[in-house]
């Protein structure tokens, strides 16, 4: 018998397999234009070619077929943009990033480095420090492309870099303070882009290709992170988020990393959640700061990357895997350097002084937008 339930059931079934072909067709479709857009590619270079040696009646023609294939090739990746997007009926917000940005650790870490700030540079308020931290970056990695983005401009990137996840720009609009849209931008800044991103206190001790040690080869490695705390002893909560804590005032990346997309779904899922059930403001009181440190901050950093770890290496990682250790310790594709890397001359955990060999990157901790946790 046809019951309601029954129409219900096949209709259901019939929507999901049409939603699920979409997918499918989406990602054929994309295979094809970017078959095309590499075949216009290589055709219009073998036309430069020729177009050298042949004379000027030819050249004309020669010329328009190049003209009109670049044309072409503009119209083809904008479709390719299009198709580039998965529905939300379908997918999950990681299968839409992962559709976004496909992660391949063979590529060259991009040469950015990311930086925000509340105003624009060339604000007389501007404290001297601060700015004389930013230029630090420029004189140690000169041949770097360097951007330091006010909150307009951030939310500007976001949008027009994810906007075929509406999901991840509702969150980032949804967040009620700055401090979470600060941290939240670096992770998606880092997946959409990659390079290092890094706190406008933080002063640059080292070129940054020299934060590699000479073991390893950058093409095996797509993250690189730095311990920020290794609190040995019993009362640790009280001052840190977790037992061992990874910084996030700095981070080196390659496009699409793993560990950044899942805290991107993790952030945009938790923000989205928390605004459907009207409860987006930050806990009162003492509770504030560990609830920006598990929303955005190092405490749930920390968690992705030792969920991460324990889905890549055959052994289990714990915080004994990176305590008190002098050098990097290589998992998966992540560096994770030690302490003195990123927070040197702190003066306790085995922190060495900011003369040390190993010290990258200095992070002076002047920023009013942290919480109290983050700045002791
Ligand atoms: C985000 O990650 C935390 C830590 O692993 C987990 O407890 C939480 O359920 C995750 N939230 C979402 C929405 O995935
Ligand atoms: C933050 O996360 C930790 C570890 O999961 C948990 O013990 C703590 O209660 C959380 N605090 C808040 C305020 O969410």
């Amino acid at each position: 018998m046809l019951t309601f339930r029954r129409v219900s059931l096949v209709v259901f079934c019939i929507l999901a397999v049409l939603f699920c072909f979409s997918d499918s067709e989406k990602k054929r479709k994309l295979d094809a234009i970017e078959a095309r857009i590499k075949e216009s590619k290589t055709l219009s270079e073998s036309l430069i070619n020729e177009y050298a040696r042949v004379g000027d009646e030819q050249n004309r023609v020669l010329q328009q077929e190049i003209q009109r294939l670049d044309k072409e090739r503009k119209l083809l990746e904008l479709r390719l943009q299009e198709v580039r997007k998965l529905s939300d009926a379908s997918s999950t917000v990681a299968e839409q990033l992962d559709f976004l940005v496909p992660y391949r650790v063979d590529q060259k870490f991009p040469a950015f480095i990311w930086q925000t700030w509340k105003n624009d540079l060339n604000d007389a308020k501007l404290n001297p420090e601060i700015r004389s931290y930013i230029q630090s970056w420029d004189t140690v990695n000169a041949n770097f492309v360097h951007e330091v983005l006010n909150d307009r401009n951030a939310e500007k990137l976001v949008k027009h870099l994810y906007k075929n996840i509406p999901k991840v720009v509702q969150a980032y609009q949804a967040m009620p303070t700055p401090i979470l849209k600060a941290d939240f931008f670096r992770y998606l800044i880092l997946f959409a882009r990659g390079g290092v991103y890094t706190d406008a206190d933080t002063e640059a001790l080292k070129p940054v290709p020299n934060w590699f040690p000479n073991w390893l080869n950058a093409d095996d490695a797509g993250l690189v992170v730095g311990v920020e705390a290794d609190p040995d002893r019993p009362d640790w909560a009280q001052w840190y988020a977790r037992r061992l804590q990874f910084c996030q005032w700095t981070i080196q990346a390659k496009p699409g990393h793993p560990v950044l997309r899942s805290i991107v779904a993790n952030i945009t899922e938790t923000t989205l959640d928390r605004k459907a059930r009207g409860e987006l403001g930050l806990a009162p009181g003492s509770e504030e700061g560990a609830d920006i440190m598990n929303w955005t901050g190092p405490g749930i950093w920390t968690d992705m990357l030792f969920e991460y770890f324990n889905s890549v290496a055959a052994e289990p990682v714990t915080y004994e895997t990176f305590s008190k250790r002098e050098t990097g310790t290589f998992v998966g594709d992540v560096l994770v350097l030690p302490i003195t890397s990123f927070s040197p001359g702190v003066g306790h955990m085995g922190s060495k002084s900011v003369s040390d060999p190993m010290a990258f990157v200095q992070h002076h901790f002047s920023g009013s937008w942290k919480p109290e946790a983050e700045r002791m």
